[in-house]
């Protein structure tokens, strides 16, 4: 069941070029240029005139939402507030008729998911699911919605079902940019022509896998590690932090890098690793001096970069190349080498990797 890998997790980070492309499929056609998805149909206008968009989720679905806002504000031109459900709920929130809630769920059984979508739906908006499980109570309550189609996902900490909603949801704000005219039809079929060559490469960034089993053996007994990154990279890093928290209870913290000056620096000795995801992209100057920063303070900086990157090398301890691509599509390739790197150093630690002690696959409690 594990097909021949030795966890789920594994299993399942695995099988991010398929479950990618499942999301995509009869939704991305290249061909004919087209861009489709079923669930806003009947919900266009509203998508089109929205005054705002909520997103509630909780922990890695709260990352894919941050990666949303940046795309659907990018791309879209629509405010965007990324909620977690649970304080959402409980902070007598302003909603409003035109405001839609995207609410994202791997399980979509997750409690405090569900109440804040309760809640919003009482206030008149339009709740718009992105679900892994078919039928689930989130699915069910919500008035539209595009499912992932990762398929399922067994390994307690989330990899697959990450990557098949950020890939929802850069459809849907491609969609969104589309309709509302914030895109040019050029910009567009470039996202499109790109889009379609992430599972490929997705599949050279697994191959980073011996390289990252290395660097994990270096790093396995540190007691607590820095993730950094700016812009669509920032929330990777989160989603890198709280995988190794996890899974190998290992402290991390992530950061959006310019925030270091304002604290976290302190930190930084001999002792402290610190993962930079520093691919080429339109903050990639800044985050080279970030990394010269922590350098001076003789941080130990593990850098994901962009393949031949020619800067980074000569800076950091250790430089894992991921195959580039555009700005607003790279979490989708940048995080895989640190879910890579959570999982062989919780390995490594002789940790549970697929079942770590006291989480549960879905939280239906608040
Ligand atoms: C992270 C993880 C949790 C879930 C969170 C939301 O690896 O497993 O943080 O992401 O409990 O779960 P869903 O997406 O099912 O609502």
């Amino acid at each position: 069941e594990k097909g021949g890998y030795p966890h789920f997790m594994l299993k399942e980070i695995f099988e991010q070029p398929r479950s990618i492309l499942d999301s995509m499929r009869g939704r991305l056609e290249l061909g004919a240029s087209h861009l489709n998805m079923g669930g806003i149909r009947a919900y266009e206008q509203k998508f089109i005139n929205a005054q705002r968009i909520i997103i509630v989720a909780c922990g890695t679905s709260w990352h894919a939402g941050l990666v949303a806002e940046y795309l659907i504000e990018d791309l879209a031109r629509i405010p965007v507030e990324v909620e977690y459900a649970s304080e959402f709920r409980y902070r007598n929130p302003i909603i409003t008729e035109r405001d839609i809630v995207i609410a994202i769920s791997q399980s979509g059984e997750t409690a405090d998911t569900l109440a804040a979508i309760e809640l919003a739906k009482s206030k008149g908006a339009t709740i718009f699911g992105v679900c892994n499980v078919v039928g689930s109570s989130i699915a069910r309550a919500t008035d539209a919605g595009a499912y992932t189609h990762a398929g399922p996902e067994i390994g307690v900490a989330s990899t697959k079902a990450f990557t098949a909603q950020v890939t929802v949801l850069t459809l849907l704000a491609m969609i969104m940019g589309q309709k509302r005219g914030t895109i040019t039809d050029t910009k567009l079929r470039e996202l499109m022509v790109e889009l379609d060559t992430i599972p490929a490469k997705v599949t050279k960034a697994l191959e980073l896998d011996a390289q990252i089993q290395e660097i994990a053996e270096e790093f396995k007994d540190a007691t607590n590690f820095l993730y950094l990154g700016r812009g669509y990279n920032f929330p990777v890093a989160l989603e890198g932090a709280l995988k190794l928290k996890e899974i190998s209870y290992i402290h991390a913290e992530g950061y959006p890098a310019a925030e270091m000056k304002h604290g976290p620096i302190a930190l930084i000795d001999e002792n402290m690793p610190m993962v930079v995801i520093a691919t080429r992209d339109s903050s990639y100057e800044k985050v080279v001096s970030n990394i010269q920063e922590v350098k001076a303070r003789k941080g130990r900086i593990i850098a994901v970069v962009s393949e031949g990157d020619k800067v980074i090398p000569a800076m950091a301890e250790y430089v894992i190349e991921v195959p580039h691509t555009s700005e607003v599509l790279m979490p989708l390739v940048s995080v895989i080498p640190l879910q890579l790197l959570s999982y062989h150093i919780a390995v490594l630690r002789g940790c549970n990797v697929d079942q770590p002690r006291n989480l549960a696959k879905s939280v239906t409690v608040e």
